[in-house]
């Protein structure tokens, strides 16, 4: 005797049965156009220094620099994001704000490699410049001054845009600071020049590796400045913050542990919403990788792929060059 056994009605596997269909039903896809490649570039340097903690990413010379500028320019990413490694630091950090500082050097050499390639961003932010290594100036007792640190954002989004800057990115987490450089930028005729605002930046451990790779000197950390892991709702209020003020793109960083501050600002940003992959993720997946306790390509694939799920229209990445080749 056969028994009707009553299956499902609903049978979401018919679409997961071979790669042709998975592929023709995914949501997300990843795109080279829509990722962006961070750079170190350190003064003074003869040869690309290795970043142990980050095995792969190395302080360029302003040599190697413009290889990789030609290599992510043939590799059709979006972009590169350029940190300067200087070889004096000081309290208010002049390497920044000095035309001949390594930052703006290594902006005009990339502008000129770069052609209209990519769009060439410069992280905006004085902690590779100063010796405390704070994100700002101090006042007497050693806090972080906001208001004067924006007089020194002012004059250091200036500097980038001269160099040649097509994004700033403003990553120091002052209040105001978009407001306070989208006004020195107009004031100095740079109308045209864009404005990333780090919207959304918590104070992280994933930054770690970031340290080794600035060579910072910070120590204690930088939660009077940077927001708590805790909160939600900070994250919406400082994206409206930077968009009132006038950020052309929104941030939200790091990126895997804050999925839910990605998803509400991509509901809600009338403006592009990217999120940055930071260097302790980086680190994290390299590692277990080559322990061989994970599959490092698919582990970074669906690292991206969650990132642009979640919202992010592009992603910061420092495996932008290797997940373009993937892509080919
Ligand atoms: C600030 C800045 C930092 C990072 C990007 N911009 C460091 C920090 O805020 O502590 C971290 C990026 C990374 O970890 O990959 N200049």
């Amino acid at each position: 005797m056969t028994r009707n056994i009553v299956g499902p009605t609903d049978r979401p596997r018919r679409l997961r049965q071979y790669p042709a269909m998975r592929r023709l039903v995914a949501e997300t896809r990843l795109h080279p156009a829509e990722l962006i490649l961070p750079m170190f570039v350190r003064e003074g340097a003869t040869e690309p220094v290795p970043i142990s903690s980050m095995p792969g990413v190395v302080q360029h010379t302003t040599e190697s620099l413009k290889k990789a500028v030609t290599d992510a320019a043939a590799a059709g990413i979006g972009g590169i994001m350029l940190f300067g490694v200087p070889e004096h630091k000081d309290a208010v950090g002049s390497g920044a704000t000095d035309p001949e500082g390594i930052l703006n050097v290594a902006t005009r050499i990339a502008v000129a490699e770069a052609g209209d390639a990519l769009v060439v961003q410069t992280d905006l932010c004085l902690d590779e410049f100063t010796d405390h290594g704070h994100c700002g100036v101090l006042d007497a007792h050693g806090y972080v001054d906001n208001d004067a640190s924006l007089e020194r954002y002012r004059d250091m989004g200036i500097a980038q845009a001269e160099a040649g800057s097509q994004l700033l990115g403003l990553s120091g987490m002052m209040d105001g600071q978009v407001a306070a450089v989208r006004d020195a930028l107009d004031d100095a005729g740079f109308g045209n020049t864009p404005i990333l605002g780090y919207a959304a930046k918590y104070a992280s451990a994933f930054y770690g590796p970031f340290r080794e790779a600035v060579q910072s000197s910070l120590e204690g950390d930088r939660r009077t400045y940077q927001q708590d892991p805790a909160n939600r709702r900070e994250g919406a209020r400082e994206v409206d913050l930077d968009i009132a003020e006038g950020a052309d793109i929104v941030m939200v960083k790091p990126a895997m542990s804050y999925l839910d501050v990605l998803a509400d600002t991509a509901a809600a940003s009338p403006v592009p919403v990217w999120a940055y992959q930071v260097s302790g993720e980086y680190a994290m997946i390299e590692a277990a990788a080559a322990h061989g306790w994970i599959d490092r390509r698919r582990a970074i694939e669906e690292s991206v792929i969650g990132i642009r799920r979640a919202g992010a229209g592009a992603v910061l990445t420092y495996w932008a060059l290797e997940l373009a080749e993937w892509m080919r």
